[in-house]
C-alpha cells in the first residue's frame, strides 16, 4: 500500500519552492492552487503576497515563473502569468499518466490514510422496537452507512451504535398486554425469506400494539396496570424482561428483513438500545443533581438554558428525569455519552438524527459538557432533512399516513426493474431480480446521499431510476459499459504509456482521476458524502466525454489503445470504489 502524491501536491510543492528561489521572505507562503479551465491549475497567492510585500502582483507572478523548471522531464510543462497576477499552470501528459500509473499499481488507489486517524462513534440507523421504519430511518441508515465507510476508509476507527428505541413507558404497556394475553405474539416458525418473515413479525407487533393501545385508551383500569408494570419493567423483573425480550426480538426479525433488502450490514454487537443503559440511569441522575447542573423543579430533574425558551418565554428545560421517577430519551442519550467517551474513549461522538431533534441534542451535549463528561466541539449531530412527497410536504401516503419504509423500497425495484428489463438483452430472470436491486436500491440511497444533508428533498422515484443525469443508474451504467470494453479489448490489455501526448479529453478524465483522494478526504472531514457523489457523477460525465471524443479499441496504434483502456480501467476502478463508499453496489453487467 503506498500513497501516491496527487498533482495538485506536485505543483503546489513547484510552485513554493519557486517562489522561495525568487524571495526568500515569502518562504512558506500559500500558493493558493486550484483547478482551473483556463489550465490545469491556476495559483492566484500571488496577489495576497504582493500586497502583504508592497509590490507588484504581476511582477512577482513573473519571478516567479523565471524560478520555475518546465518543460521536458519536468512535472510542469508551462506556466505563465495572466490576469492581474495569477499562474496559469499546465502540468506535463508524461506526470500525469506517471501519477495515474502509480494509483493503479495501488489497491487503494494511491489514497493515503488520514494523518492522525481517531475513535469515532456513530450512532445511526435507530429505528424503535414494535413499529414500523419508515423514510427517517431510511436516511439515518443510508448516510450513517456512507459516513461509516468513508471514515474507516480514512483509517478511522469507528464504533457503530444502533441506539434503538427499546425503552420507555410503552413497554410498560405492551408487556402488561402480553402478560393477560399470553399468546398473541406466538407463531409456526416463519417459512420463506428473510422479507416475509420480517413482515410477519411486523404483522403480529403492529396487532399487538394497536390492541394494547385500544385498551389503554378506553380501560382505566388497564392504563393502571400497564404504568405500573414500568417498575418491574425497569428493575428487572424476570417474567417482565422475558416478554419484553420477545418483543424485541420479534422486532429484530424485522428489522433485519428490512437490512437486508437495503443491502446494509448492521451487526447484533453493535446493536446497543436506550435499554442498554437503564442500570447508569440512577448515577446520571445521582451526579448531575450533585454537581448542581440539574435541578428539581415540580419534582422533575431538570437542565435550564438562558437561550431555550418556550413560545410563553419561560425556560423549557432538559428533563433529565419526570417526577415519577421514570427516565426518558435524555437521560439515555447522557448515559451514552458518558460510555462512549468513558469507556469506548471515543474522540469523537456523531449522531445520524432528523434535524427536528437538533434542540434536543443541543441540550444533551451542552449538558454533558457542563457535567464534565464530554470535551467541548467532541459531539455533532449529522441533522438531516425531511423527505417530501410530490406536494412539498412530508411524505404521506395518500390516506395521509407514514409511508412504510419497505413499501417504498419495493416500489424502488419495480421501476428499476423495468429500467433493467429494457436495457437487458443476455440476462436471465435471476439476473434481472438481481439486478433490478442493485439498481432500485442504489437509486434510494444514491437520491439520498447527492443531497446535502440538511435539506429536504422530494422523493421522486422517477427521476431516481433515470438513466440519464446525476443518478446511481447514469453511474452504475458508465461502471458496466467500461467493463464490456474491457472484456471486448481482449488479448489487448490496459497499460499505461506515459510517452504518448494526450488529447483534450484525455487529460481532463485523468486529471479528475487524480482527485479522488482529496475528494474522500474533504468528504470524512466534513461528513458529506454528497461531496463524493458530485464527484463520481463528474468522474462519469468526463468520462462519456473522453469515450465520445477518443476511440478506445479502434484508436489509431496499440499504444494509444493500451493507454486508453488503462484510462478505462482506472475510471471503473475509481467508480467502483467511490460507490462502494457510499454503499452502492456497481455489477459489472448490467
Ligand atoms: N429512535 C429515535 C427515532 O426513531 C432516534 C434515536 C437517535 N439516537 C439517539 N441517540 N437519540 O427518532
Amino acid at each position: 500500500m503506498a500513497s501516491v502524491p496527487s498533482l495538485a501536491t506536485t505543483v503546489d510543492q513547484c510552485v513554493g519552492d519557486a517562489l522561495a528561489a525568487a524571495l526568500p521572505e515569502a518562504a512558506g507562503a500559500d500558493p493558493l492552487l486550484r483547478r482551473s479551465d483556463r489550465a490545469d491549475f491556476q495559483a492566484n497567492g500571488m496577489l495576497a503576497l504582493a500586497k502583504k510585500l508592497k509590490g507588484n502582483p504581476r511582477e512577482l507572478a513573473g519571478l516567479v515563473v523565471e524560478r520555475m523548471a518546465t518543460g521536458a522531464g519536468e512535472p510542469i510543462a508551462q506556466v505563465e502569468v495572466s490576469g492581474p497576477g495569477f499562474l496559469n499552470i499546465t502540468v506535463s501528459d508524461e506526470v500525469l499518466v506517471t501519477t495515474l500509473a502509480a494509483r493503479a499499481e495501488d489497491a487503494r488507489l494511491g489514497v493515503p490514510y488520514a494523518p492522525s486517524p481517531g475513535t469515532t462513534v456513530i450512532d445511526y440507523s435507530q429505528p424503535n422496537v414494535a413499529k414500523e421504519m419508515h423514510v427517517g430511518h431510511l436516511r439515518s441508515t443510508v448516510i450513517g452507512d456512507a459516513v461509516m465507510r468513508i471514515l474507516e476508509h480514512s483509517g478511522e476507527k469507528v464504533i457503530r451504535r444502533h441506539h434503538i428505541g427499546d425503552w420507555g413507558t410503552q413497554f410498560g404497556m405492551l408487556t402488561q398486554y402480553l402478560i393477560e394475553n399470553p399468546h398473541e405474539l406466538d407463531h409456526e416458525s416463519d417459512a420463506a425469506g428473510a422479507g416475509e418473515a420480517g413482515e410477519a413479525a411486523m404483522a403480529r407487533l403492529n396487532r399487538v400494539y394497536k390492541a394494547s393501545r385500544a385498551l389503554f385508551d378506553s380501560d382505566e383500569a388497564f392504563k393502571a396496570r400497564a404504568r405500573d408494570r414500568v417498575v418491574p419493567l425497569q428493575s428487572g423483573d424476570k417474567e417482565t424482561l422475558d416478554l419484553w425480550h420477545k418483543i424485541v426480538d420479534e422486532s429484530k426479525i424485522y428489522f433485519r428483513a428490512v437490512y437486508e433488502q437495503l443491502d446494509v450490514e448492521i451487526r447484533d454487537e453493535d446493536v446497543v438500545g436506550e435499554s442498554a443503559y437503564n442500570d447508569d440511569l440512577q448515577q446520571v441522575v445521582k451526579d448531575l443533581e450533585s454537581s448542581g447542573v440539574a435541578v428539581r423543579s415540580d419534582g422533575a430533574l431538570c437542565v435550564f438554558f438562558d437561550d431555550v425558551k418556550g413560545p410563553d418565554g419561560n425556560p423549557t428545560p432538559l428533563i433529565v428525569q419526570k417526577s415519577n421517577g421514570g427516565f426518558g430519551y435524555a437521560a439515555t442519550d447522557l448515559a451514552a455519552i458518558r460510555d462512549r467517551i468513558g469507556k469506548l474513549h471515543a474522540d469523537t461522538l456523531l449522531y445520524v438524527v432528523d434535524v427536528r431533534q437538533a434542540l434536543h441534542f443541543r441540550m444533551v451535549f451542552e449538558t454533558a459538557q457542563r457535567a464534565g463528561w464530554l470535551p467541548e466541539g467532541a459531539a455533532k449531530q449529522l441533522a438531516f432533512g425531511t423527505v417530501l412527497g410530490d406536494d412539498g410536504k412530508p411524505f404521506k401516503t395518500r390516506a395521509g399516513e407514514t409511508v412504510r419504509l419497505v413499501d417504498l423500497l419495493d416500489e424502488a425495484v419495480q421501476r428499476a426493474e423495468a429500467v433493467v428489463r429494457e436495457k437487458a438483452r443476455d440476462l436471465g430472470e435471476e439476473e434481472i431480480a438481481e439486478r433490478a436491486a442493485q439498481v432500485g436500491i442504489g437509486a434510494v440511497k444514491y437520491a439520498d446521499l447527492s443531497n446535502s444533508m440538511s435539506r429536504d428533498y422530494v422523493f421522486d422515484l422517477d427521476r431516481m431510476v433515470s438513466l440519464s443525469g446525476d443518478t446511481s443508474v447514469y453511474l452504475q451504467y458508465a461502471c458496466a459499459r467500461i467493463h464490456s470494453i474491457l472484456r471486448k479489448a481482449g488479448e489487448a490489455g490496459p497499460r499505461a504509456h506515459p510517452e504518448l501526448p494526450l488529447a483534450p479529453a484525455e487529460r481532463a478524465l485523468g486529471l479528475h482521476l487524480d482527485e479522488f483522494a482529496q475528494t474522500l478526504a474533504s468528504a470524512s472531514q466534513t461528513y458529506e458524502p454528497h461531496r463524493l457523489t458530485a464527484y463520481l457523477y463528474g468522474l462519469a460525465t468526463l468520462y462519456s466525454s473522453f469515450y465520445e471524443q477518443c476511440p478506445v479499441l479502434k484508436a489509431e496504434d496499440p499504444a494509444t489503445v493500451a493507454n486508453r483502456l488503462f484510462l478505462c480501467e482506472l475510471t471503473a476502478r475509481t467508480l467502483h470504489q467511490g460507490m462502494e463508499l457510499l454503499g452502492i453496489r456497481t455489477p459489472e453487467r448490467l
